[in-house]
């Protein structure tokens, strides 16, 4: 009996074990990658290690900015290294904001996720150096034109991808989330091919901070955002991809588009391998030169902190050069904005005058001054008008005074009261007779000044009118 028992324990025993050692490789097949994510703020030594940015991709106290906003302008970012897995999910947060003030409505401006085969890094780095970072090209617009020249003409990637993008856009039609692969032999546009029919209606300019899903098995695709919908396509992937980001602003010359951020990015392998390199075999082992050897040395001198200092220097330089670089057009827009504001009311100004000079000629009139006087005599009217009736409301209490005064002394002495009495009367009626025509006469002025205010504010009004329709 006791072996029995002993069995059926040992039995249940190596099932718990069973169970835990699933649970723990299901739990182990659910690994970060860390060298292919991007905390909220991002780690400025992480990023400068495993990624590799261009234009207007800025690492900032916040986000990372894809694009503060600028027209005509691209930024890219895209891992240094492959991602060894196809089984995988990808989840990000980023919030678009357009500009406010944009009077004219910004279009063709958006960003992408990339999923590709090819190291984009390697793709991208001659172009950026050539054309996105050139200084005489910037300032001369031509830098994009030569870019898209190279192949790089959607968001500041390639036509002709090889992978899988994940569209962003705002166009005529709207602003979707679209998908689509390429294996390299389409060459689609925005407006030509993109958005791809395989999309969603969504705002993802509403400035508020929405999440993405992207889940890649080894047949399928699916995209997630947010609680907009889901977007699926079918196709085979292989391990080895590599995955980015690439924006766009608005065309040239437009206003500035939106400012987009991206404000955490995971990568989570679902298969039991290795998903990516370990980050601290990702910097490649370059066999040293005698001088790099020498440098190993001193590496472990005490002027090693100096070294580390300048490294920080040069790196921050850099920094510096590409903020510089890339707030330039905003600087100049801001720049022409006020200048065409201080023309404009030079303008105002000058035509003001000439109409005034116009008007004067024309009607043969100072209108200005004549406005002016009409103002003052209607003033000087009021200050009469009120003078007068405090005047003769207080000749008239001093005459009621003197009546009541003889009505009293009268009725102290007998015999004058009849005669008195009807002095009395007559005099009342005499007072309110005096006092209607006061009411009237008051009402009559209170009336002329109403029908001087009305015209006065006539002719104010047409002189508003005027200067609505930019007569003036
Ligand atoms: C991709 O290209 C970049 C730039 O040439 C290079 O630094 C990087 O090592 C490449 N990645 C791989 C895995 O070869």
């Amino acid at each position: 009996m006791a072996g029995t028992s002993g069995h059926c324990r040992k039995r249940i025993c190596s099932v718990l074990v069973a169970e835990l050692l699933l649970q723990l490789v299901v739990t182990l097949a659910e690994t970060p990658l860390p060298g292919h994510s991007i905390d909220k703020v991002p780690d400025i030594n992480r990023l400068a290690q495993m990624w590799f940015l261009s234009g207007t991709v800025m690492p900032s106290h916040r986000s990372l900015i894809l694009t503060p906003g600028v027209a005509d302008r691209i930024g890219t970012l895209f891992n240094r290294y492959p991602i060894l897995t196809n089984d995988f999910e990808v989840s990000f947060t980023f919030s678009a904001k357009r500009n406010a003030s944009s009077t004219t409505n910004v279009e063709n401006d958006g960003f992408a996720f990339w999923y590709v085969k090819e190291n984009a890094t390697e793709a991208l780095r001659e172009p950026s150096i050539q054309h996105t970072h050139n200084q005489d090209k910037l300032i001369a617009g031509s830098w994009h034109t030569d870019y898209a020249k190279d192949g790089l003409g959607l968001l500041g990637y390639k036509n002709h991808f090889n992978g899988v993008g994940v569209f962003f856009l705002n166009t005529k039609e709207g602003k979707t989330v679209s998908l689509k692969a390429n294996d390299g032999s389409l060459t689609p546009e925005i407006g030509n091919g993109l958005p791809d029919k395989n999309q969603l209606h969504f705002d993802y300019q509403n400035g508020e901070d929405n999440w993405v899903k992207i889940r890649v098995t080894p047949e399928t695709i699916e995209v997630t955002v947010g609680s907009s919908g889901v977007l699926r396509l079918d196709r085979k992937n292989e391990p080895g991809g590599y995955i980015g980001f690439s924006c766009r602003g608005a065309d040239q010359g437009s206003e500035r588009s939106a400012v987009v951020e991206l404000k955490g990015l995971k990568i989570t392998n679902f298969a039991t391998g290795a998903g990516e390199e370990s980050i601290a075999k990702a910097e490649p082992a370059k066999p040293l030169t005698d001088a790099e050897k020498e440098d190993m040395l001193s590496a472990h001198s005490s002027f090693k902190d100096h070294r580390d200092e300048s490294e920080a220097i040069k790196e921050l330089t850099n920094m510096v050069f590409k903020l510089i670089v890339e707030t330039k057009p905003a600087q100049n827009q801001m720049v022409q904005a006020l200048e065409a504001l201080s023309t404009r009311i030079t303008k105002v100004e000058s035509s003001f005058d000439l109409l005034k000079a116009e008007i004067d000629k024309k009607t043969g009139h100072k209108l200005a001054q004549e406005f002016e006087s009409i103002k003052k005599e209607l003033v000087d009217i009021q200050g009469f008008a009120t003078k007068d009736t405090t005047d003769r409301g207080k000749k008239l209490e001093s005459l009621h005074a003197d009546i009541e005064h003889a009505h009293r002394t009268a009725a102290s002495g007998n015999d004058l009261t009849g005669s008195l009495d009807n002095l009395h009367d007559s005099s009342n009626k005499v007072l309110e007779q005096l006092q209607g025509e006061h009411k009237r006469m008051f009402g009559i002025s209170i009336v002329a000044i109403a029908f001087i205010l009305v015209a006065g504010l006539s002719l104010y009004n047409k002189f508003r009118c005027w200067e609505k329709k930019h007569v003036l």
